[in-house]
């Protein structure tokens, strides 16, 4: 086992930052590890406007310490009836890189989401045309199918006829939890990304109730069983280039988990690539870890690599157990998996 590794700077496709005090908090950590990040649109009220997007990003770069170098990504919020002069407009001036489907209701803050693909076909035509990429929260919401089965049936009720309904759009599985989910990647090599996050990687749904309730292990899509997490493992080691790294990092205050109805969401930013290298050299691929953190993405996106280099040390993992958030006197528990992690950024 090497006791260093150095690989191209990463990125990160798929990062919630929030907003105000804990956008302050959070930014810093995510720009300290990934030189671009994909922005879920997931604000209240969600941005689904070009001038929103650029304002938000403004005050994204504001955010980050002058001294680190960091390029958010902006993503559109797809809602009902979404505007494709909107979409195209925001592609065309270099704001929108991707716009983001949230099946309403199927996670935080998706309130406005959509509630029938009918109702944004027009968007995802101008999609098409533009060459954006559609980024999927791949659930169903249907309250009879069991929590458990929803990225599964997403994949036949709703993402196979819309691969075939719009057959120049480039779709990524977001935070694939499931073998299913790989294998449908996997089956459309052309079309489709899929991004992993540490902890999918890290642990299966027992975890979730180890002892008692572990709300820092929930996140919607919910962990699966040991099975899914092992196909989400061999896919994100594997060297293919559909898999690629996105850490759904996602903030809630530790008093908002901690409750009788703890929100979804788990905030790995400040530990996410040394998690994902404990994973790689688990499963003795560490070779492979620059091209899912590195490589992968910005090819499927068609931006360039990063120049710049990291380099991880083996060595225990050092990070806060909790980030303060200035202003809220709250904090934000920071993901620890149940299991050692020996690498160190
Ligand atoms: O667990 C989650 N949290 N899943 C999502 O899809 C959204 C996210 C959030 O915004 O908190
Ligand atoms: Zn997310």
């Amino acid at each position: 086992m090497p006791s260093t590794l150095t690989i191209r700077r990463p990125d990160d496709w798929h990062v919630h930052l929030r907003d105000g005090p804990m956008l302050a908090a959070c930014a810093v950590h995510t720009a300290r590890q990934f030189a671009r990040a994909i922005i879920m649109p997931n604000l209240v009220p969600p941005v689904t406007k070009v001038a929103e997007a650029v304002a938000y990003r403004d005050r994204i770069r504001a955010a980050v310490p002058a001294d680190l170098k960091f390029e958010p990504l902006m993503t559109c919020y797809l809602t009902d009836g979404a505007d494709p002069a909107e979409l195209t407009r925001g592609k065309e001036e270099g704001v929108w890189v991707a716009a983001k489907l949230y099946p309403a209701h199927a996670t935080t803050n998706s309130a406005h989401g959509v509630t029938s693909m009918d109702r944004v076909a027009k968007g995802l035509e101008a999609m098409e045309k533009a060459g954006m990429p559609l980024l999927v929260h791949g659930e169903v919401t249907d309250p009879d199918v069991d929590l458990f089965d929803r990225e599964a049936v997403f994949l036949d009720k709703v993402l196979f006829p819309l691969l075939k309904r719009h057959p120049g759009l480039k779709i990524v599985l977001e935070h694939i939890t499931t073998r299913e989910g790989v294998a449908f990647v996997e089956a459309h090599p052309d079309r489709m990304g899929g991004t992993i996050t540490p902890h999918h990687l890290s642990y299966n749904r027992n975890a979730i109730f180890k002892g008692g309730i572990r709300p820092h292990f929930y996140c919607l899509p919910i962990a699966k069983r040991e099975e899914h997490r092992l196909a989400l493992r061999r896919a994100a080691t594997s060297g293919n280039p559909a898999f690629f790294l996105g850490t759904d990092t996602a903030p809630h205050s530790t008093d908002t988990k901690e409750c009788a109805c703890g929100c979804a969401g788990i905030f790995n930013a400040p530990v996410a690539m040394q998690v994902y290298a404990q994973v790689f050299a688990e499963e003795g691929k560490l070779d492979n870890l620059e091209a899912f953190a590195s490589l992968n993405g910005p090819r499927f996106y068609g931006l360039p690599a990063n120049e710049e280099r990291i380099t991880l040390r083996a060595a225990t993992l050092e990070a806060p157990e909790t980030v303060e958030v200035p202003g809220l006197s709250k904090t934000i528990t920071v993901f620890r998996p149940d299991t050692p992690v020996d690498w160190s950024f």
